[in-house]
């Protein structure tokens, strides 16, 4: 299908009917559903109504599991709300009808800054799960960073798709479960390995609903992992109490010595708030960060990640990658994170309600929406590669 380009979005906008206006189930004129839907069997439009359509979709404590943040969710609403304080001031005439999305991240080129973060469980939203994920972003050339819970193995989502691939690990207390863990992502292909340190969830919503995976479902995860001896005649309270034990909770900074002396892959630390640490980070020859609160998922009352980035940007410089993700709803959401300095942007529940509403197509489409989001943002403020970017678009240069 062919690349919508800025002239298409002008056309609709003009003379089309309005998609905002345009009511789940009403008849649209064809041209205009192939411009916004292409070949989604649903008719998303923006980020918001996958939400709306994974709500119809999942059980609800699935879709809670999902969309729910930790305690009374201040950050979470925070993550979003911080974005919508930051305006946009465009310049004008600046004679831009077409944006370049292409980047690096790194070293590795990518169609677009946006890439799909580590989620967990994603066989729980749809039955193809991490699968159709990597394909979906295999697909829109972009990075998908599996989570260790994602519930395929890292060969399963190896072989599904062979566009890039990060590993994000969650660290099996077992030393030799994590190197050999480590060494069969290395081998099957993965570039990076992301290592998420902000831990502990405490939602209310999935206390409330009693929120657990099914017992195939961990079974095959620790398996996955690398826990052989585990097995189906073990029963689920077995396993759960397996599980409560099997994972390194108290990580340090020495764990990245350990991690450096068994690979050669990249290393991005996850859960990045504060410049102190992002220096750490970089001291210690890290290749990147996230600066990232889980999406709200871990300890409520936490500041927004775009409102901490641009000092932690400050003090990194041009030593490492840093990334963002959390909140980001809109391409002109990713827009001010690139404006902030963040190299590129990583998205969770967007695609994981799409996911849920429409499998491998939701993913894409939910990729796709963002990108023609960001380029009419690009195009509208005169940016003709994501270089031209700046924080002097913002107004007030962003600053919250
Ligand atoms: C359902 C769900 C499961 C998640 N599981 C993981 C995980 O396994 N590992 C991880 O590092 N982050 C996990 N995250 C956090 C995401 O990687 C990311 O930081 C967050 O979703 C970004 O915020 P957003 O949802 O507002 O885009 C999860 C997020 C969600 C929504």
């Amino acid at each position: 299908m062919k690349r919508r380009r800025f002239s298409g979005l002008l056309a609709l906008g003009a003379g089309a009917m309005s998609m905002r206006t345009m009511a789940a189930g009403e008849e649209i004129e064809e041209d205009a559903e192939q411009a916004v839907v292409e070949d989604s069997g649903v008719r998303a439009v923006c980020v918001k109504d996958y939400t709306e359509l994974a709500r119809e979709t999942l059980p609800q404590a699935t879709y809670d599991y999902i969309t729910t943040g930790s305690e009374d969710e201040v950050t979470l609403r925070e993550n979003v709300e911080a974005f919508r304080r930051i305006r946009l001031l465009p310049p004008l005439l600046e004679g831009v009808s077409r944006s370049d999305l292409t980047t690096t991240v790194l070293g590795e080129e990518i169609a677009l800054p946006i890439l799909l973060a580590p989620v967990a469980g994603l066989r729980m939203f749809h039955p193809e799960g991490a699968l159709a994920a990597a394909r979906a972003a295999a697909a829109a050339k972009t990075v998908v960073a599996v989570s260790t819970s994602a519930g395929s193995s890292v060969e399963e989502v190896a072989a599904a798709a062979a566009g890039p691939k990060w590993f994000q690990l969650y660290c099996p207390k077992d030393r030799a479960v994590t190197r050999r863990l480590v060494e069969r992502v290395s081998d099957a292909g993965y570039s990076a390995i992301v290592v998420t340190v902000d831990l502990g969830e405490r939602k209310d919503a999935d206390r409330r609903n009693r929120f657990s995976v099914p017992k195939e479902m961990l079974l095959k995860h620790l398996v996955d992992v690398g826990h052989t001896q585990l097995h189906g005649k073990m029963t689920y309270q077995q396993l759960l109490d397996f599980n409560d034990q099997a994972w390194d909770l108290s990580l340090s900074w020495e764990f990245f010595d350990w991690l450096r002396s068994i690979t050669d892959l990249p290393i991005l630390l996850k859960g990045v708030l504060r410049p102190d640490d992002a220096l750490r980070a970089v001291s210690i020859g890290l290749d990147g960060m996230v600066v990232s609160n889980h999406g709200g998922r871990r300890l409520d009352g936490v500041p927004s990640s775009i409102e901490v980035l641009p000092k932690i940007v400050e003090v990194v410089g041009d030593r490492a990658e840093v990334l963002l993700d959390g909140g980001v709803r809109r391409g002109a959401d990713v827009f001010k994170a690139l404006a902030l300095g963040a190299r590129a942007v990583l998205i969770g529940r967007p695609y994981a309600w799409a996911l849920a509403a429409d499998g491998q197509r939701g993913v894409r489409n939910v990729l796709r929406l963002l990108e023609e989001e960001l380029e009419n943002a690009m195009i509208s403020s005169g940016c003709r590669n994501l270089d031209a970017v700046q924080p002097g678009l913002l107004q007030a240069g962003g600053s919250l």
